[in-house]
């Protein structure tokens, strides 16, 4: 592979499962930005959310894509369901030539999965309301992601339609 492959979507839609298993298929690395910042930053997106507010952590989660893009051999990028909608995360991501691929999940599906897992803490879904709107409002912007793939398929099928689309 020498193209990046980068996975947006909503929260819950299966960016990271999705990730690290095409990454094990086409033999490359993987990174998970939200797991990235909290390394670099030793805070996790939740915690910079809470304590410095969302425009800070955009400001941050920039800074991570720009640096992990830079860095390294071609790989598997998972983002955070809100990067996508930064209008500079996704010039970057076209400034690296990378494929960019919406996971596209119905709402029930992603919030059944939000909740599912109450030690995972996502500020910006807190109830059902306000992630359903967040939802619906970011899907212009996922749309403008190259590669368009629903994502209540089987891991199997949607990782080999991303490596459909990387040939
Ligand atoms: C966010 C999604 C989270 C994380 C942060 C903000 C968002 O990542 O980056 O809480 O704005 O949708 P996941 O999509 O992995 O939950």
């Amino acid at each position: 592979m020498d193209r990046c492959v980068v996975i947006v979507g909503f929260m819950g839609c299966g960016k990271t499962t999705v990730a690290k298993t095409l990454a094990r298929q086409l033999g490359c690395n993987v990174i998970d930005l939200d797991s990235f910042i909290t390394e670099r930053e030793g805070r996790s997106a939740a915690e910079i959310i809470a304590q410095d507010g969302e425009a800070s952590f955009r400001s941050v989660e920039t800074r991570a894509l720009g640096d992990a893009l830079e860095n390294g051999d071609p790989r598997v990028i998972s983002l955070g369901g809100g990067a996508w909608t930064v209008e500079a995360n996704r010039a970057l991501v076209a400034q690296h030539d990378c494929l960019s691929v919406w996971l596209d999940a119905p709402f029930e599906l992603c919030w059944e999965r939000i909740t599912a897992n109450p030690n995972t803490i996502r500020p910006l879904a807190p109830n059902l309301e306000t992630a359903q709107k967040l939802h619906e409002s970011r899907r212009a912007s996922y749309r403008l992601a190259q590669l368009h793939i629903d994502a209540t398929k089987e891991l199997a099928e949607l990782v080999d339609d991303i490596t459909r689309g990387l040939a």
